[in-house]
């Protein structure tokens, strides 16, 4: 006989009206790139889809382009960086939610590299609270919304990296940070997991095609609250000579790069009750094979 429990989920599983049918979803750095893809296919599936960024135009691009295609959305723009922000987005997601929220995906965030002996305490400590410190405290004020016992689904998906899982040359803050995701979505599933039900999950990304991977040249950047100026991306002759000739990507078994909308629905699988219900505390590595 399945518990009463087990008896909620199932119903969360017959999905006619979308995978995530009625579920309000904040996504954070979803004005472009993998958090852009992942609030469109949340709102194809049925989802209330709460755009959040510090870019402001892009989000309530993101936002009127799924409101045009059927779907429900809201831009809530602000910087993660930004504590006042953190307790107004889940105040104002909660009232388009009706009270409620579902899932978080902790997305937003950027690289600011450099050697171990070059590394700066800025671009330490701007690294370290834009991948964990700012997404603990969005969980943390979002707190009453998960720890409730109403038989709905609630689900947080943090965005890691295989920079996070194996260490890469040139990035010691991110792949701290990013090794710090897996900690801290270990402990949320612990906690919550009980008596509440939540599911926590990482996701940690390959090289998936955005902006971040894109050349430097192109000129891509973010501000950071100071109004430093960061470059994205990476130099053009290192990744020309990454991707020259028969041997681009050939410790990719996949032999590519991820797109965004691939990266997103690894996103959509974890926090969807019909994929993943029984799966809390697990890394995805969404890599093409690469670090098997
Ligand atoms: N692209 C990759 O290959 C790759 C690999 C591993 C992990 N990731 C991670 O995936 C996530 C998404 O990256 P992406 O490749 O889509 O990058 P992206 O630059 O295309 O999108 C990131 C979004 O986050 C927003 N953002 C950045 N700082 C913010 C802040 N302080 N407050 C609010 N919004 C902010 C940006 O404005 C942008 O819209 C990041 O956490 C990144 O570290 C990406």
């Amino acid at each position: 006989m399945a518990s009463a429990r087990a008896q909620q989920i199932a119903a969360h599983l017959n999905c006619p009206k979308g995978m995530l049918h009625g579920q309000v979803a904040i996504i954070t750095g979803s004005g472009q790139g993998i958090g852009a893809e992942t609030a469109r296919l949340f709102a194809n599936e049925g989802a209330k889809v709460v755009v959040s960024d510090i870019d402001g135009a892009k989000a309530s691009q993101v936002a009127e382009e799924i409101k045009k295609n059927g779907g429900s959305a809201i831009a809530i723009p602000g910087d993660m960086l930004d504590d006042n922000y953190i307790n107004e987005l889940v105040k104002k997601s909660a009232d388009f939610g009706s009270g409620k929220i579902h899932i978080i995906v902790n997305n937003a965030g950027y690289t600011w590299d450099g050697v171990i002996h070059k590394t700066t305490d800025k671009q330490w400590d701007t690294i370290l609270a834009l991948h964990n410190t700012q997404p603990f405290k969005l969980v943390r004020a979002a707190a009453p919304y998960f720890r409730v016992k109403d038989g709905e689904p609630r689900s947080i998906v943090n965005v890691s990296s295989t920079s996070g899982l194996h260490g890469n040359a040139g990035q010691a803050n991110y792949a701290l940070a990013k090794a710090g995701v897996v900690g801290l979505t270990k402990t949320i599933a612990k906690e919550w997991g009980p008596a509440f039900g939540v599911r926590a999950n990482t996701v940690a990304f390959g090289h998936i095609a955005t902006r971040l991977t894109a050349a430097k040249e192109e000129g891509a950047f973010v501000t950071t609250p100071d109004g430093q100026k960061v470059a994205l991306g990476i130099p053009q002759a290192q990744k020309a000579g990454r991707e020259a000739g028969k041997d681009a990507f050939k410790d990719i078994p996949l032999g590519r790069p991820g797109t965004a909308t691939e990266a997103a629905g690894a996103v959509l699988a974890l926090a969807s009750p019909l994929m993943s219900s029984y799966i809390t505390g697990q890394t995805l590595s969404v890599t093409g094979g690469r670090n098997m």
